[in-house]
This record gives structure tokens, C-alpha cells and sequence, in this order.
């Protein structure tokens, strides 16, 4: 165990610190670039039902966890891209409910095992409904990838710990080329798909870059490992990334987290506001970004304790009294940001969870792989 470690503590550091490379795995054959002006993704295990997702009346992305957080992290691109309504379900939401689906509909399970059981039950109703059936996973020849109709892995590699880290980048990282090879019979988003494939390109650098915070990460956990709570606000494409890195906080350090929709601050979540509760901010620069720096303004006039993750150089408009400690990270593409924006808090999750003396790769009372209901 030691040996597969090599130079890291826990698998769970390993497998942040591994990201570069996963996602290099991910993207390997399946961007085209070359010489041409007309960029493109390839997705072998899909191109033969492009044309039925294209043509469905919805996409549902079904999935538990944080593979239910990376679909949610895609969305936008994928309805942009692809013009097709795009439905979020909680697997066991799903099941519960019953919620209707139909023939024309696609339906994406994303799961890292391809083994969990509500994801699996969730596929075996939309088959009898007669939807087109996609999986996502992590593990060739999984109850998932075995059960739908056709698919794609996401080649992160092998991940060990209980939460999920390697695997949600590299799910998000998929969903675009989804996005991608949904909308490339468009003429008019083509400079849109071509930025977004340079990025693509460059995410393994830049994902390379972000890591260097670990030692900011670090200060930072030992700042926050006395707090009883953490809030993470986000919009947006980060509206995921506030999800996900409350589930991480939460899952290993052991601490109560809670992701928000920055959109909903007024309608509850701004009551729990003062010095002393911290609050994480994601403020990247997007379409978004100036409606967060308008929330970061409200939750400083309620003297909230602010933590802002802002595009590096923004700090000056994000922060203009330097009162905020901040994450500063590299722009890529919107829809590219949550990978980016999600490492630095993996860093803190895991750094929180070591200062607080619990056990990073296997959280009490959760599992690797839920297989029961
Ligand atoms: C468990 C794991 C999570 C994972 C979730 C869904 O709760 O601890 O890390 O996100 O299951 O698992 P899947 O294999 O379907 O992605």
C-alpha cells in the first residue's frame, strides 16, 4: 500500500496531487486539433447516437454524490451547446418519485464505480421507459457501463479514496466533450468550441499551476479546523463547485458544510451571517462574477468572515478593503473555471481532515461504493 502511495500521505492526496495526469488520460485521442481550423472531440463509444441525443426532447443526468455534483458542473455547457433542456435527478429522487421518462428522452448516468445501486435501479426504470441510456464511468466493464446502450470512460485511473476527487474533474472534463460533440453540427458556436478545446489543451498546466496552492491550503485549514461550520456560496457554473466542496469538508474533515446558491442568500441562508461563522466565496470571473461581488458587499456589511476565490489579479475589485483572505486561481474558459476551481478546496478538505486527526481515506461510516439501497 505504502509503494502505490509512493510520496504521499493518503490516497486522497495522491489522487488531488494526480489530477495533471488523469485528465491528460481523459482527453488522450479525443480532441482534434492538428493543422485544422475546425476543431473537434471524438467519442468512439458515442458517435453512432449523437445524431437520437441530438434529437431527444431532454437530457437527464442521473447520478449520486459528487458524480451527481459534476454533471450538475457541466450543465450549462451542455444546454448552451446543445439547445436540448437539460434535467438534473438525485438517483434515488428519482426512483422515489417515479418521475416520468420518456422515449424521446437521454437519459446520462454518471457514476465513478458504475456500481452504485439507486444509480443502477434509476437506469433499470428509464430503460423500461424506453429512453436512450448513456453511461459515464470510471470502470470498464461496471454494472453501468455493461447496462446502457452506449457510453463513455472517463480513464482517470484507479481511485482508492472513499471521496471522490480524480474522478470528479475528470467527469466534468467528459460532460464538455459531450457538450462538445452534441453542438459541433453548429456553425455558429464554432469559435465558442474552438476556444474551449485550446483550454481543454492546457487544463493539465494550468490544473499544475493551481496545486502550487497546497501550502496556502494548508494555512488556511489550520485557520478554519477549530470551526464548527463552513458555508460555501456559488453561482452559476460554480454552483457545483460550492456543492462538491461542501460534501468534501463535510465527508473526510468532519465538519458541517453547506453549499448555497448564492441567487438564494436572501431567502434564509443570510440569517447565519456574522463574525465569527466562515464563508467561502466563489467569485471567478464569469457572466456571474459581478453578481457575486455585489453578495460578497452584502455578507461584509452583515461583518461576514469572508474567504473569496477570485481570478488571479481580480483581488483589487473583489476585495477593495483586502478584508477577505483570498484564493486566487488561473482563468480558463467558464465552463472549464469548476475544474480548476474545485483542486484548492480538495487541498482544504484534505488538510482540514488531517489537522483534525480523522482518517482521510476512509470517512466513518461511508463507503467506497454503495451497493445496497
Ligand atoms: C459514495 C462515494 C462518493 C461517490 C458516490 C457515488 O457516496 O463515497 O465518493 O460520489 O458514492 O458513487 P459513484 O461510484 O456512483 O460515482
Amino acid at each position: 500500500e505504502q509503494i502505490k502511495k509512493g510520496n504521499f500521505e493518503h490516497f486522497m492526496q495522491k489522487e488531488i496531487h494526480e489530477q495533471p495526469d488523469s485528465l491528460t488520460m481523459t482527453m488522450r485521442g479525443r480532441l482534434i486539433r492538428g493543422e485544422q481550423k475546425i476543431k473537434g472531440v471524438l467519442l468512439g463509444g458515442l458517435k453512432d447516437h449523437l445524431k437520437t441525443i441530438r434529437r431527444s426532447r431532454r437530457i437527464i443526468f442521473i447520478g449520486c454524490g459528487t458524480s451527481y455534483n459534476a454533471a450538475l458542473a457541466a450543465r450549462p455547457i451542455v444546454e448552451e451547446l446543445s439547445g436540448v433542456p437539460v434535467t438534473m435527478e438525485i438517483a434515488s429522487d428519482l426512483i422515489d418519485r417515479q418521475g416520468p421518462i420518456y422515449r424521446e428522452d437521454t437519459a446520462i448516468f454518471v457514476s465513478q464505480s458504475g456500481e452504485t445501486a439507486d444509480t443502477l435501479q434509476a437506469l433499470e426504470y428509464a430503460k423500461s421507459n424506453g429512453a436512450l441510456c448513456v453511461g459515464i464511468t470510471n470502470t470498464v466493464g461496471s454494472a453501468i457501463a455493461r447496462g446502457t446502450h452506449c457510453g463513455v470512460h472517463i480513464n482517470a485511473g484507479c481511485e482508492i479514496g472513499v471521496a471522490s476527487t480524480k474522478a470528479y474533474t475528470s467527469q466534468i472534463a467528459v460532460i464538455i466533450m459531450l457538450a462538445l460533440a452534441l453542438g459541433d453540427d453548429s456553425l455558429s458556436t464554432q469559435q465558442r468550441r474552438n476556444a474551449i478545446i485550446d483550454d481543454l489543451y492546457n487544463l493539465p498546466n494550468k490544473v499544475r499551476d493551481v496545486l502550487k496552492l497546497d501550502k496556502d491550503m494548508k494555512e488556511l485549514a489550520a485557520l478554519l479546523m477549530e470551526e464548527q461550520s463552513l458555508l460555501v456560496f456559488g453561482r452559476g457554473y460554480n454552483y457545483a463547485t460550492a456543492l462538491e466542496c461542501a460534501l468534501k469538508v463535510k465527508e473526510v474533515s468532519l465538519m458541517h458544510s453547506e453549499g448555497i446558491l448564492a441567487g438564494e442568500m436572501k431567502h434564509g441562508p443570510l440569517a447565519l451571517v456574522d463574525e465569527t461563522l466562515p464563508i467561502i466565496v466563489i467569485a471567478t470571473r464569469d457572466a456571474s462574477s459581478s453578481k457575486q461581488q455585489s453578495v460578497i458587499q452584502q455578507l461584509k456589511a452583515r461583518k461576514g468572515r469572508l474567504i473569496v476565490m477570485c481570478t488571479e489579479g481580480d483581488a483589487e475589485s473583489m476585495c477593495p478593503d483586502r478584508t477577505c483572505r483570498l484564493i486566487e486561481v488561473p482563468q480558463v474558459q467558464d465552463c472549464l473555471q469548476p475544474i480548476i476551481n474545485i483542486v484548492p478546496l480538495q487541498l482544504l478538505a484534505y488538510h482540514l481532515t488531517v489537522l483534525r486527526g480523522f482518517n482521510v481515506d476512509q470517512p466513518r461510516n461511508l463507503a467506497k461504493s454503495v451497493t445496497t439501497q
